[in-house]
């Protein structure tokens, strides 16, 4: 039986040699850029630099979760944290897994994963389906079930609160924001990442197939938006720690 082996690094712990490693795992698994891209059919990349500057910013408290299985890289997660109103966000900032392993649910241990006693709230735009599938498990809520009255009420505020410039400009889009908007879309955002989406929307419609999905159509240059809280509140006697497993 495959070894899998789960690590979280806080940002200070991750070596370039690392990311490195984590940039080759993107370029060669994550996606191709769609029609109205630039670089139609080109893969999407990342430099091992990119990653450190975007994606482990100093003034987060930022991670990197990996797994490996029999020791090869198999897929991670980025995280970010910040405050809202006295609240601890992790928003996921990039999620991805090698081709060779997926729907085994590497995904949704790795998000399961990267999770802190003192996270009160978690959030995630993307543009794979499976990504807010593996999310919502990971965080304690069956996809059918996610509030959707909290993203509605509270996702403005706690992105605009957001240090990673991405994230706090990213124009909300979908019904659940604009009642009228008519692009099929129920929460999302419109992030201009005109990833190709030919991937994302055959798993949708086998998505659709097994599960009511809350969160409409996928419109080009969009992604998803879920942003949960975590089931149980948090104790309040919890001494911060952000990340346990390093
Ligand atoms: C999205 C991605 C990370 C999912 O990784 P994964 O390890 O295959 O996900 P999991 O195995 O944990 O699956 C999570 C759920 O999605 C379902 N799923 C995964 N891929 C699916 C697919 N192609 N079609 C239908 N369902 C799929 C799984 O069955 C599982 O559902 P369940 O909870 O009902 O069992 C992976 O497909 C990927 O790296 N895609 C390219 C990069 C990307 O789009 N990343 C997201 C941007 S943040």
């Amino acid at each position: 039986m495959a070894k899998q082996v789960y690590e979280t690094f806080s940002c200070d712990r991750v070596t370039n040699a690392m990311l490195t490693e984590a940039a080759k795992l993107f370029n060669e698994n994550y996606g191709t850029w769609g029609v109205h891209a630039d670089r139609p059919g080109r893969p999407v990349k990342l430099s091992a630099r990119r990653l450190r500057e975007q994606y482990l910013p100093d003034a987060t408290a930022s991670s990197y979760t990996r797994v490996t299985v029999d020791g090869n890289l198999a897929g991670h997660a980025f995280a970010c944290r910040w405050e809202c109103d006295g609240k601890n966000l992790c928003w996921v900032t990039q999620l991805v897994v090698h081709k060779d392993y997926r729907e085994r649910g590497l995904a949704t241990i790795l998000l399961r994963s990267l999770r802190t006693d003192v996270d009160d709230i978690y959030g995630i735009m993307s543009s794979h389906p499976a990504a807010c599938l593996a999310a919502a498990k990971s965080f304690g809520r069956h996809i059918e079930k996610i509030p959707l009255g909290f993203i509605s009420t509270d996702s403005d505020a706690i992105m605009k609160a957001s240090p990673i410039p991405y994230i706090k400009d990213a124009k909300l889009c979908g019904t659940l924001f604009k009642p009228e908007d008519t692009i099929g879309l129920v929460s999302g955002v419109n992030t201009s990442f005109f990833i190709d989406h030919e991937a994302p929307l055959e798993a949708l419609r086998s998505i659709r197939e097994t599960y009511q999905w809350p969160l409409g159509d996928l419109p080009d240059g969009h992604e998803y938006l879920l942003v949960l809280e975590r089931k149980h509140p948090r104790s309040k006697s919890v001494v911060p720690n952000h990340f346990a497993n390093t």
